[in-house]
C-alpha cells in the first residue's frame, strides 16, 4: 500500500520553474518518495479541468507523504513553484481503507510467555490521542519486568501489548488534539498500563508526546523519553541545594542522564558502575568510585538506578537533609530519617510538555549507546537479551 502525491501544473515562468524542478527531486528522494510521472505533458481526452503537465510521486505511507509535504526543505522550495506556475496539488492514500495493526501481545504474565503478533483492526482513535507509526522502538528493563509479572499489582488488562517508548510519525490525530498534525515526527514515553509500542501502529495520549527536534537521530529520540523524565523527576524530588551527589548505576540509561543533569548542578557527582563502563561515566563528567570510597554522610542527593544490596552504600552516605531516590526497589524511610534524610521509591510519570521543555533546555544530552537493532519480529530474542544478555547499551526494534 502507498500514498500518491499528485500535481497538475501550468508553467508560467519557465526559468523559475526550472530552478524548482532542478531542486525538488533531491528533497523528494530524501523523504523516501519515488517519481512515477515527472511533469509529462497531459493529452486531454474529455473535459477542460486538466492542466498541461502532470506529476505523481509515490510514498510508502500517508505519514511519509505528509512528512515530505510539511518538511522545512519542501517549504523552502514551494514558493518557487507557486511563483512560476498555476498548480493543483492533492494526494491519494491507497491505504486509507485499512486501519489494521500488527501488535506483539502477551495473554498473561510469565517469563515463559512469548509475545505473539496479532493483526486486528484498530479501535477508533481516542479524541485526545495520536496514532503513531513507530520508526524505532527502544527497549527498557520495565518491558521484561512487566512480562515477568513483577508489576502485576498494577491493573494491566490482557491481551497486553508491551513497549513503553519510541519514535515515529503521526498517522492521525484525535479530534481534540492541538499542536500536532499528521506527518510530524514524535517521541513518547507511554503510560505503562497502556504500553503498545511493540507494534506497527500505536495510539498514545497526545499529552505524553513531544515533537522530535530536527537534528535529533531516531536512536536518540527513541531512547530519551524514559531516562530523561525519570532522571529529571527523581532529582526534582530533592528540596534544597545539591553540593554532592551519588549515582548508583551511573552507566545505565537513567544513570547516564542523571549524571549529566547533576553535573549541571554541582561539580561533585560520584558514580558507581562496572569497571568496564567507567570511561563512559567519566565522559559524562562523573567521578567513578568504588562503593567503599563513597563519602560517608556527605551526599545531598543519591539516585539508586541499579537496585540490590548496593543501596547499603546509600544509607551510610546520606548527608543531613539529603534525599535518596530509588527507582528500582523499596526504600527504608525510617533508616533515612534516622540520618535526618529522606528516602523515596519513585516511578516516573510520562509528560510530553516536560519532555519538550527539557530537550529545549539541555541541548547536549548524551546519545544512547546502541547495543543492537533487531527487526520487531525478533522481539522475543530482544527481551531475552535485555534480561539475561548484560548487553552494554540500548536494544532497538525496527518495525
Ligand atoms: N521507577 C522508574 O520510573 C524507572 C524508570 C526507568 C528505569 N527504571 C529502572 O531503573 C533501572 C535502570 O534502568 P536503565 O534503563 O537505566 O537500565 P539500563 O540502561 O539497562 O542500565 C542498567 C545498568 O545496570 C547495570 N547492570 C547490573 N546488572 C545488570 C544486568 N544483569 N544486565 C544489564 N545491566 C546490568 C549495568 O551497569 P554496570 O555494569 O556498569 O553496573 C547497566 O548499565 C532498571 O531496573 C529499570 O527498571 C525505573
Amino acid at each position: 500500500m502507498a500514498a500518491y502525491f499528485v500535481g497538475m501544473i501550468d508553467i508560467e515562468d519557465a526559468e523559475t520553474f526550472d530552478l524548482y524542478r532542478s531542486l525538488n527531486p533531491s528533497v523528494v528522494e530524501a523523504a523516501g518518495g519515488k517519481y512515477i510521472i515527472k511533469g509529462q505533458p497531459v493529452s486531454t481526452l474529455e473535459g477542460d479541468d486538466f492542466r498541461s503537465r502532470f506529476v505523481m510521486i509515490e510514498f510508502a505511507s500517508e505519514a511519509a507523504l505528509q512528512r515530505f509535504y510539511n518538511s522545512p526543505e519542501y517549504a523552502a522550495l514551494r514558493p518557487l513553484r507557486e511563483r512560476s506556475s498555476k498548480s493543483s496539488i492533492a494526494y491519494i492514500n491507497t491505504d486509507s481503507a485499512s486501519s489494521d495493526c500488527t501488535a506483539y501481545q502477551i495473554p498473561r504474565f510469565g517469563d515463559d510467555v512469548d509475545l505473539t503478533p496479532v493483526t486486528s483492526t484498530m479501535a477508533e482513535l481516542g479524541a485526545a490521542d495520536l496514532r503513531i507509526q513507530p520508526t524505532l522502538i527502544s527497549l527498557n528493563p520495565v518491558d521484561w519486568k512487566i512480562r515477568s509479572g513483577i508489576l502485576a499489582a498494577l491493573p494491566f488488562t490482557f491481551p497486553y501489548t508491551p513497549g513503553a517508548e519510541g519514535v515515529g510519525v503521526i498517522e492521525a490525530v484525535g479530534v481534540d488534539v492541538k499542536g500536532f498534525r499528521p506527518g510530524q515526527r514524535v517521541m513518547a514515553f507511554s503510560s505503562l498500563l497502556r504500553g503498545g509500542w511493540f507494534a506497527n501502529k500505536v495510539d498514545v495520549s497526545a499529552i505524553q508526546c513531544a515533537l522530535v527536534p530536527d537534528e535529533m537521530s531516531d536512536e536518540q529520540a527513541s531512547a530519551l523519553s524514559v531516562p530523561l523524565l525519570t532522571a529529571h523527576q527523581a532529582i526534582k524530588l530533592h528540596n534544597g541545594a545539591i553540593g554532592r551527589a551519588l549515582v548508583i548505576g551511573a552507566s545505565g540509561s537513567v544513570g547516564s542522564i542523571a549524571t549529566k543533569l547533576l553535573r549541571q548542578i554541582t561539580k561533585n557527582v560520584d558514580g558507581l558502575c562496572s569497571p568496564s563502563n567507567a570511561s563512559h561515566v567519566t565522559g559524562l563528567g562523573g567521578n567513578v568510585i568504588a562503593p567503599e570510597q563513597a563519602a560517608e554522610g556527605q551526599y545531598d542527593f543519591i539516585l539508586d538506578a541499579a537496585g540490590g544490596p548496593i543501596i547499603e552504600t546509600a544509607y551510610r552516605s546520606l548527608a543531613k537533609g539529603a534525599t535518596l531516590v530509588s527507582i528500582v526497589q523499596p526504600v527504608d524511610e525510617a533508616r533515612a530519617k534516622a540520618a535526618s534524610a529522606h528516602a523515596i521509591r519513585y516511578s516516573a510519570q510520562p509528560d510530553g510538555k516536560q519532555l519538550a521543555d527539557l530537550m529545549a533546555e539541555h541541548k547536549d544530552l548524551p546519545a544512547p549507546r546502541v547495543a543492537l537493532t533487531l527487526p520487531l519480529a525478533e522481539i522475543n530474542t530482544a527481551l531475552h537479551l535485555l534480561k539475561f544478555g548484560r548487553v552494554r547499551g540500548k536494544i532497538f526494534l525496527k518495525p
